[in-house]
Order: structure tokens, then sequence, then C-alpha cells
């Protein structure tokens, strides 16, 4: 893999965190997050299971709503801060013109793929680009098969997802979210639901995608991948960032006593 240089200064992140509380009730799952996210970026997140992982990434899609702070994505907050409370909190209002809009820029890909069974492959890839973006069947057809190209299952355009395996569904879910063609691309753990001999396929795409440039954010437990694709690695722990940092540090010297016990119950990878 291509190493990426420093972002230059004055460049706008693509996304940008700003005090990022999420709480379900009583559980106050993330405490105040910050991150700028800059075009070119392959973020990997790793974490115990329950730090708030997936809640981050879904906020950034705002498939959840935050509780406090702000999100901008392209310069832009999503959003309208209202009336300050009393107790200081400031409610913000969300338009669904603007949350449509955020779904074209972010696309997410889950552990457990999400595919429509009912529609075959192709008709999988195509749905986002007719109903969001409003694109002529014939043109999100053809955009579907190239994506299904670029991920290697442009022959099983037709077929449903339930005759494929596990990581070729992935694969689709992948050229799903391409389809969209999103400023920036989440992974929320895309292989842990995979056999073992299927996890290397899904990697590669991921790679490939890397090597293109795109910016993305990797919630991972594949942490000899993550060394090689991430331009920079973050740890959660309780919800906050415990340590950040290059793969080569925070992966192989990390500074915190919490990352490294974390680091250490991973006997099984190597750089
Ligand atoms: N919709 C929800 N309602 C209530 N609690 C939730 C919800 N989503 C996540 N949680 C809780 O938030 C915490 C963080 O979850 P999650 O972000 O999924 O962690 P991770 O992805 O790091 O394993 C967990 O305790 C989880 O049970
Ligand atoms: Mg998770």
């Amino acid at each position: 893999m291509t190493a990426v240089s420093a972002p230059a200064a004055g460049v706008a992140p693509i996304i940008r965190l700003s005090g990022l509380h999420k709480r379900f009730g009583d559980l106050h799952v993330l405490r105040g997050i910050d991150l700028d996210v800059q075009p070119g970026e392959r973020i990997a997140i790793i974490g115990s299971s329950g730090s708030g992982k997936s809640t981050m990434l879904r906020c950034i899609n705002f498939m959840e709503m935050p509780s406090a702070g702000r999100i901008e994505i392209q310069g832009r907050q999503i959003g309208t801060p209202g009336r300050a409370q009393a107790d200081g909190t400031v409610p913000v209002q969300y338009s669904q013109a603007q949350l449509c809009d955020v779904r074209r820029s972010v696309g997410m890909v889950f552990q457990q793929f999400n595919l429509f069974p009912h529609m075959t492959v192709v008709q999988n890839v195509m749905e986002g680009p007719v109903t969001v973006k409003g694109e002529s069947r014939a043109t999100a057809h053809a955009k579907a098969m190239q994506y299904l190209e670029k991920v290697g299952l442009a022959n099983k355009a037709d077929v449903y997802p339930g005759r494929l395996s596990g990581g070729q569904q992935q694969r689709v879910a992948i050229a799903r979210a391409l389809a969209m063609e999103p400023q920036v691309l989440l992974f929320d753990e895309p292989t842990s639901s995979l056999d073992p001999e299927l996890v290397g396929e899904v990697l590669a795409v991921i790679r490939d995608l890397g090597e293109e440039g795109r910016t993305m954010l990797l919630v991972t437990h594949e942490l000899g991948f993550a060394y090689h694709f991430a331009t920079k690695v973050i740890f959660i722990a309780d919800g906050v960032f415990h340590e950040v940092g290059p793969p080569e540090e925070l992966l192989k010297h990390p500074q915190q006593e919490r990352t490294q016990r974390f680091l250490e119950r991973f006997t099984a990878f190597s750089f």
C-alpha cells in the first residue's frame, strides 16, 4: 500500500465530529468524540465489544441521532441548532432532505450485509441510486454492473443473495455502497460474520478501495489488516478515544496501558 502524505493544511475535512455524545436513556455510550477525517484518510477503529464503535459510525450516517455535539460533512453542519435549554444543551433538528444528503455522501457496510433477499444482486445495487438519487433504471443498471465488476461479481448479477456465500454477499454490499458514489465509506466489522476462509476476499476489495485513495473508516478486529491498511488507528474505550496514532505506533508501541492490555488479547495476528 502506498504511503499517504500528511493532509495539506487548509484542506477541509470530509467529516468533522466535535464534542459528540450519544446516550441511550441512562447509558452514556459516546462521551465526547472529536475527529477530523481528511480526504484520503483510512482510519481503523478498534476497541472492545460495547465500547461504542458501531454507535459512532451510526451517528456519522445518522442512523442514530447524536445526543449532543456537532457533525459536519464537507464543511456543512448537519441539523439546525435550536434555542439552548436551561441545562445548557442545544437541541438540534434534522430535516429529511439533509439526512438524505448525508446518506448520499456517507456509504455504510454492515457486519450482516443487510441485502434485500427478495431482490437480485443487481437490483440490490441499483436500489439506492434509483430511489434516493432518482437515477433512471438504465443508468443505475449500467453503473451497478460496473461496481459488480469491480468486486468481481458481475457474473452473479441475476442471482438472489441467498445463493451466494457470505463473502460474496459482503462484496455485493460493498458494490451497493459504492453505487451511491459516496465521499466516505464506513465499514462496521465487515468480516466478523464470515467463515475464516472468506475473510480474505472481502479484505482484498477493501484494500483495493484504499489504493484508489478513497476515504474510509473501518471498525475491525483484523489487526494485521488494520496495520497495513490504515493511515491512522483509533482505540476506543468507554466511548472516548483512549489512544490515537499511526498503525506502527498504536499497534506496535502503544503508550497507554489499557491499549496494551487490549492488544495483548490478540495473540493470533502478525504484521
Ligand atoms: N439502540 C440502542 N439502544 C440501547 N442501547 C444501545 C443501542 N445501541 C447500542 N447500545 C448500547 O451501547 C453500547 C455500545 O454499543 P456499540 O456501539 O454497538 O458497541 P461496539 O460496536 O463497540 O461493540 C452497548 O452497551 C450497547 O448495548
Ligand atoms: Mg459494533
